[in-house]
This record gives structure tokens, sequence and C-alpha cells, in this order.
């Protein structure tokens, strides 16, 4: 493990215009420099590199990240290697931390596990070209079903022999340990091959390992399955992998769209045509992984669905996470009966192309229609479909994006378009609220007016919306602020303001509206600190001499909270090419802060116009001139604070 020490030397010392200078020929342009994007297929530069924040981006698809970032992407490495590689360019004495037998002990398993999965595919692909049963039953069936043999060979198709232990035997001889063959998926708990007598579809990771099967059995018995696939394990992870994101994550950045079909065949088919922006979720509904798999290379995806509604409506139900994870989604519509692969075959590749492009539906719109159909001139069913596309359009994030879907919805739909809006806003305000809502302090939980987990309550979508801002509530809110402050009060938040002085200049003009008095103390504790330039930290707080205070902290930075979906993809792929986990605490804190601010304005408003009603009944008209401009900039205030956190106002 190289340490902590030495990734920290590398991050400060690789110029990020130095490492993209290697690869890119960069031109000045005002602060930054600007060249050609080495990621996708450009003609004029939208590849621009940041030296004083130290990052690349591409404006053109969406690649950014840091020095270390761009080898690993650029170069194919993975982490430890692009950081040796950095190490040598500048000379680097690279400080090796010694793994626990633990971490030594896993590293080893894995390793041993993708080993077997090598030579199993290696051991399937040559049963298929050398073996009378590989030749006549598994190549012919692939023939059958139009791959070319440089299609066989990329996509690494083999035959399972129908022999009870062939593999297993010739593995064990060769020294695998039988243990491990288990382990990996290609061995039975009793010992025999797990795949007997099937064709075999090869699962790959992101970079190219293969990491399990699918056996498709020819056998009509309904007793077997059409396809078995392996079992999980430490390098199959299901909701991690999609089948086909290897082969496709090039054409996927440059085609900056995703096609996402349901079978192995489909995206073998596709490829094999030319269409290779192409991958599968092998029969499952997508997963946040997967999403976050996809999102790496374009916020854009098509879907392409057999023509079974019922298995349409289903595949649906899932979808709204993927507008939560802020993609772009289309659906197409394929004819009944017809799956990509047959359908592509009966088309040929240009016309299969064209069909996909002209039937391409946006995916709130086509669920509208669909459900609208469905739906008829039943009451019942018309006011949960009402409901079921304001959940749906409440997770898309962005507000212009929101407003269009609302807009086209309301004609839909025939119905009015302010009630939309006041619903959807309803339900975005519980989320927002629920995401910051970090006490589990049941007293501190306003009961919400309306029920949204009671989608057939029709009554919802004529609700005023003044009652969305009585919905908020103080206390949770400014625990939040505390968090913010203590869990990230010194790191950067823009430029060279620190996170702890954004929030307390940004809440300065409603500081007296604290409600907890603890909470308004380490607020002013924290002016202090930053008063004296002394140090922001978790520590200060968490050895508090007041108990109340550190207990406090150590409550709010302990408890598990929802972080923004990203943070998930983040976990998943810690050195990778997301937005850094830095930019996920400047959206935290960013939310904070306006959601915060947004309770307290609306307080302000009521208070306001409390005191502009007493002035107007006890005839004080002096100060009624004055009030009303207040309140004029407070809703003013307000409006802007909505719009921030993504809720629609109308005029
Ligand atoms: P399909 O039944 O559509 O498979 O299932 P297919 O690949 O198009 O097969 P053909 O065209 O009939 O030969 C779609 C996907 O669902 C998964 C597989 O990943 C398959 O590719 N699946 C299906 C299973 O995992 N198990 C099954 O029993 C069936
Ligand atoms: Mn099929």
């Amino acid at each position: 493990m190289i340490s902590q020490k030495t990734i920290q030397e590398i991050r400060d010392t690789a110029k990020i215009e130095d490492v993209v200078g290697d690869y890119v020929t960069l031109k000045k342009r005002g602060v930054n420099l600007l060249g050609l994007c080495p990621f996708h297929n450009e003609k004029t530069p939208s590849f621009t590199v940041s030296p004083a924040k130290n990052i690349y981006k591409c404006f053109g698809c969406g690649e950014s990240g840091g020095a270390i970032n761009f080898i690993m992407e650029h170069e194919g490495m993975t982490y430890p290697q692009a950081l040796r590689h950095l190490a040598g360019k500048y000379n680097i004495e690279i400080d090796e931390t010694k793994p626990s037998a633990e971490a030594i002990q896993e590293r080893q398993t894995m390793d041993s596990l993708y080993l077997i999965n090598e030579r199993a595919q290696q051991f399937f692909a040559k049963q298929l070209f050398e073996t009378e049963s590989g030749k006549n039953i598994g190549l012919t069936y692939f023939k059958e079903r139009g791959f070319n043999e440089d299609t066989i060979k990329k996509f690494g198709l083999g035959y399972a022999p129908n022999g009870f232990k062939t593999f297993t035997d010739k593995a064990v001889k060769e020294g695998y340990k039988l243990e491990l063959l288990q382990k990996a998926g290609v061995t039975s708990q009793k010992g025999f091959d797990f795949f007997r007598d099937r064709m075999m579809f090869v699962i790959h990771n992101l970079t190219g390992k293969v990491i399990g099967f699918g056996g498709r059995t020819l056998s009509k018995d309904k007793k077997s399955p059409k396809y078995i696939n392996t079992p999980e394990s430490e390098i199959y992870v299901k909701n991690k992998s999609l089948y086909g994101i290897y082969f496709a994550k090039t054409a996927i950045r440059r085609a900056d769209e995703c096609i996402l079909v349901e079978g192995y065949t489909d995206v073998i088919s596709l490829h094999q045509s030319g269409i290779e922006n192409v991958v599968a979720s092998s029969g499952t509904s997508l997963t946040v992984g997967q999403i976050g798999m996809i999102k790496r290379y374009t916020p854009n995806m098509k879907i392409l669905y057999d023509g079974d509604p019922a298995g349409i409506k289903a595949a649906m139900r899932g979808l709204d996470m993927v507008l939560e994870q802020d993609m772009n989604v289309k659906v197409v519509l394929l004819p009944t009966g017809e799956d990509p692969d047959s359908y592509l075959r009966q088309l040929g590749a240009d016309a299969f192309k064209q069909y996909i492009a002209d039937n391409a539906n946006d995916f709130i719109l086509f669920k509208t229609n669909l459900l609208l159909e469905e739906a008829g001139d039943d009451p019942v069913k018309r006011s949960q479909l009402i409901n079921d596309i304001i959940l749906t359009i409440s997770k898309v994030k962005d507000p212009p994006k929101r407003e269009g879907y609302i807009k086209k919805c309301a004609e839909l739909l025939k119905t009015d378009q302010q009630g939309l809006i006041n619903a959807i806003n309803t339900l975005i305000f519980k989320d927002l609220q629920k995401k910051q809502n970090i006490s589990n302090n049941q007293e501190n939980i306003s009961t919400p007016t309306t029920q949204s987990d009671n989608a057939s309550e029709p009554h919802r979508v004529t609700q005023n919306q003044s009652n969305i801002y009585q919905e908020l509530n103080d206390v949770p809110q400014e625990k939040n602020i505390v968090r913010l402050i203590a869990e990230f009060g010194d790191r950067i938040f823009e430029g060279n303001m620190t996170v702890a002085v954004y929030v307390l200049t940004s809440i300065e003009d409603v500081m007296e509206e604290f409600d907890n008095k603890l909470c308004h103390q380490i607020v002013i504790e924290t002016y202090e600190l930053i008063h004296n330039q002394q140090p922001v930290e978790p520590q200060y707080f968490l050895n508090h001499n007041d108990t109340r205070i550190s207990d406090l902290v150590i409550t709010l930075t302990h408890e598990q909270h929802e972080y923004s979906p990203n943070w998930e993809n983040m976990l998943e792929h810690p050195l990778q090419t997301q937005p850094m986990p830095d930019q996920n605490y400047k959206r935290d804190v960013k939310e904070g802060v306006t959601l915060f601010k947004l309770i307290k304005v609306c307080r302000l408003c009521k208070k306001n116009s409390a005191s502009f009603k007493s002035a107007q009944s006890e005839g004080r008209v002096d100060e009624l001139l004055h009030l009303m401009k207040i309140q004029l900039k407070l809703q003013e205030l307000r409006e802007v604070l909505s719009k921030e956190l993504g809720i629609v106002v109308l005029p």
C-alpha cells in the first residue's frame, strides 16, 4: 500500500498542466488552458485545464478530474499504477505501508477468483472451437443467431460440455483449490461443474476482467431455467455489474448516450452491427450502482423495451430512480413480440438505427401516455395516475426541465398546472427535508399535513402552496447547520473561502432566528474561532468543555444521514472519475444553508406580515410603507431561495 503521505505528496506535486501537457497540446485561454479532448472526438477544443484548481474538465464529454484521474483514464491504469507513474515522473520516493494480514488475504482471494474465471473462460472457448460437441451444439447455435467469428471471439463466448466434472477435475489437477472454484461459482457446492451443456456468455467488469458467466441451455425442459448465472462472489456483485460495459464504454462516451437492453444476445447483436454503446441489465431491473457506472460516461440513456405492455409497466416502476440520478431517459418501444436482437435482424442495421432514432420517446411523457391509455375514464385510476406522474416529475432535478414536464403533463392530463406545481413542490420539499433531517428526535418532526405515501389521495393535487412552507420546521435545519460547520468547517468551499466562513456569512442576516440555544451558541463560537484565526475542526467541538455541545456534535456527526445519491456512486468507485467526494460536501453545504435560510425567511415573512396587520389595525400609518417594503423584499428572497432548491414558483 502506498502511504497517504506519498499520495499527498504526489497530489501536491503533480501539476495538471504538466501531466495533461504530456498528451495534449494546450493553449492559454485566460487563466485556463484549452485543448482538444483526448477522451472523445472533437474538432473544436472544449477540454480545459485549470492550473489554479489543478483539475481538467471537458465541456464536450464531461470527463473531469485531477492529475491522477487523468493518468488512470488516459493510460487505462489502476489507481496505484497511476500513482507510481506520477511518482516516477516527479522523482518522488514511494513510501509503502504494509497492508494488514486480512487485506492481503482478501486481495489474494480476489486475485484467485479472477484467475479462475479467466481460466474457465479459456476452457469454455476452447471447448466451443475445438471439441465435437462444442462445434456441433455451441458454435452452430451462435452462428445460427448470426454471430460471426470475430464477434464470438471478442465477447469470449464459449460452450460448457455436458460432463459432470469436466472443468472442475481439470482445474483441480492444474492446482486450483476446490474451495476457490466453488467460491468463484464455476463449481457447485457438491463439487460438480456449475455450467453443463450450456452456451456460455462472459461477464466482464469495467476493466475487462472476467467476473462471471451466463449460461444458456437449449433444452426445452421447463425445469431447467433458460439461463443460469454465476452466483454472487467477492468479484461478481450483480447490482454493480452491467453486461457489455467493458466493450461499450468508449462508444458510450463518444455517442454521449447509453443504450440499455435486456439480454446478452441483444448486446452482442447490436454491437456486431455497429451499435456499440449498448449494455444489458441482464434480466433484472436497474440498480443505483449500475446507473452510477453508466453515469461515469454519459447522462443520457435510451432504453429499448420489448413490446409486451405488462413487462413495460413493470420495468417502468423502477425508473424514477434513474431520474433521481439526474439522468435523461428515453424509451423506445419495439413492436410486439420482437426483442432488439430479433428486430435488428429483421430490419438490418441501418433501418434499425433509424427506428430507434424515430421512436425514442421521452420517458415521462411516454409513461404518462401509457398510464392514460390504461386508466381510461376510471376516476380512481386517473387520480392514481396523476399521483404517480407527480411523483415521477418530482424526481427530476433540473428546475427548467421540471417546469417543461409540468406544462406538458398538465396538457396531457387535462389538469390545472398550478395544482401539479403545488403537489410536486410539496414532494420536493419533503424529500429535501428528509435528506437534511438529521435529527431522530421525534418531537422536532412536524406532522405533515398531507400524506405523501398515500398515493391514491386525489385532494393532494389541489393543495395550497402556502402549506408547503408551513410544513418546514426549524430545529432539524439548525442542527444541520451545526453538523456542516463541525464536519466540514475548515474545508474549502470556494476559492479560498472555507465552509465555516461560507455558512456564517450566508446565515448572518437570520442569525437571531435560532430556536435551539445550543445550536446558536455553537454558531457564535464558530464566529469567534474564525475571528481569532483558529481552525474550525470537529475536535474543537468534540472536546468542548460544555458536554452538551460535545454530545450534540457527536450525535450529529456520527448519525447516518442520507447523502445525496452521488455519494453512493463515489463509494463504489472511490478512485475513479466521478466528481470527488469534496464536490459532494459542497452540495451538502449549499443545500443545507439554502434550506435553513428559506425556513427562516418564511418565518420572517410571517412575523412581518403580522406586524403589518397590527400596524394597520392600530392605525400606525407611517410604519405601513416601511413594513410593506420589507415584506416584498422577504418574498423576493423566498422565491430566490426556493428556486435555488429547485422548487418551481409561478410568477
Ligand atoms: P431473454 O429470455 O430475453 O433472453 O432474457 P435472450 O438473451 O434474449 O435469449 P433468446 O433470444 O431467447 O435466446 C433476457 C435476459 O434475462 C436474463 C439473461 O441475462 C437474458 O439475456 N435471463 C433470462 C436470466 O438470467 N435467466 C433466465 O432464465 C432468463
Ligand atoms: Mn432474445
